[in-house]
């Protein structure tokens, strides 16, 4: 079964008067265990997609599958359980506590879910070393570069044990060798865990390590294709 299934997707905004068409006819099939880049230009749809395999926001038109099942059929709890269960998120713009450590940051939503101190540490520990940062788990976000807080955050993401990791521009902030590592890490962690990456960028260049990506121009797929 396929981990996200769209048929002729479309995804309309309406601006008063205006209709925007965010997305204009898409189809796409994603696996468990892909590692799949959507790539495009900024206003091509891409955050909408994403937003959509999130069950963030639902489309006008077509036939969207989450894990087999019509996402016009889950009731707003399994939508909340897809969401906080299923998928972990990494932001374009870190999203870390300021005032918390790299540890805290990452035992956060473990905590939420009312784990114990010393599980969530457990755990989150595990996660920054998967990351590379267990030299600096004491550290506030403002005394780490932006690469050092992107992997705070993956490690944040995972500590959930997400099956599907989901990233908006999770690069754009970087610079493009700090990029290409953030990029780096997440196909590791893809490769020895299983885990599902979708990610967006508008950089061409970070497509090397990626074994499959999805050209999105206008709300339109243009190109896709599968590295060997
Ligand atoms: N909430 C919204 N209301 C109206 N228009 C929107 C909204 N979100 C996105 N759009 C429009 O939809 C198109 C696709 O946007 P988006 O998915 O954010 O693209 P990308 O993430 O690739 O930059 C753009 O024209 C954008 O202006
Ligand atoms: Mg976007």
């Amino acid at each position: 079964m396929a981990l996200i299934e769209m048929k002729n997707i479309t995804k309309d905004y309406h601006l008063g008067e205006t209709v925007v068409h965010a997305l204009r006819g898409i189809d796409l099939q994603i696996d468990k265990k892909e590692f799949v880049a959507i790539w495009g230009p900024s206003g091509s749809g891409k955050t909408t997609l994403l937003n959509l395999i999130s069950a963030i926001d639902e489309p006008t038109l077509g036939e969207l599958k989450i894990a087999g099942k019509d996402v016009r059929l889950l009731s707003d709890d399994e939508k909340s359980e897809h969401r906080n269960q299923t998928i972990g998120f990494i932001f374009q713009g870190f999203n870390l506590v300021p005032v918390l450590s790299a540890l805290e940051n990452v035992m956060l939503p473990l905590q939420i879910k009312g784990a114990s101190v010393k599980e969530a540490k457990k755990q989150a520990l595990m996660r920054l070393e998967e990351v590379g940062l267990s030299e600096l788990i004491h550290n506030r976000p403002a005394k780490m570069s932006g690469g050092q807080q992107q992997r705070v955050s993956i490690a944040r993401a995972l500590v959930n044990n997400p099956s599907v990791v989901i990233a908006d521009e999770p690069t754009a902030n970087l610079d493009s060798e700090t990029a290409r590592m953030i990029i780096k890490i997440m196909r590791e962690l893809n490769e020895k865990d299983g885990i599902t990456f979708i990610f967006s960028t508008h950089d061409q260049r970070l497509l090397d390590n990626v074994r499959r990506f999805v050209r999105l121009e206008d709300g339109r797929i243009v190109h896709g294709a599968v590295n060997t």
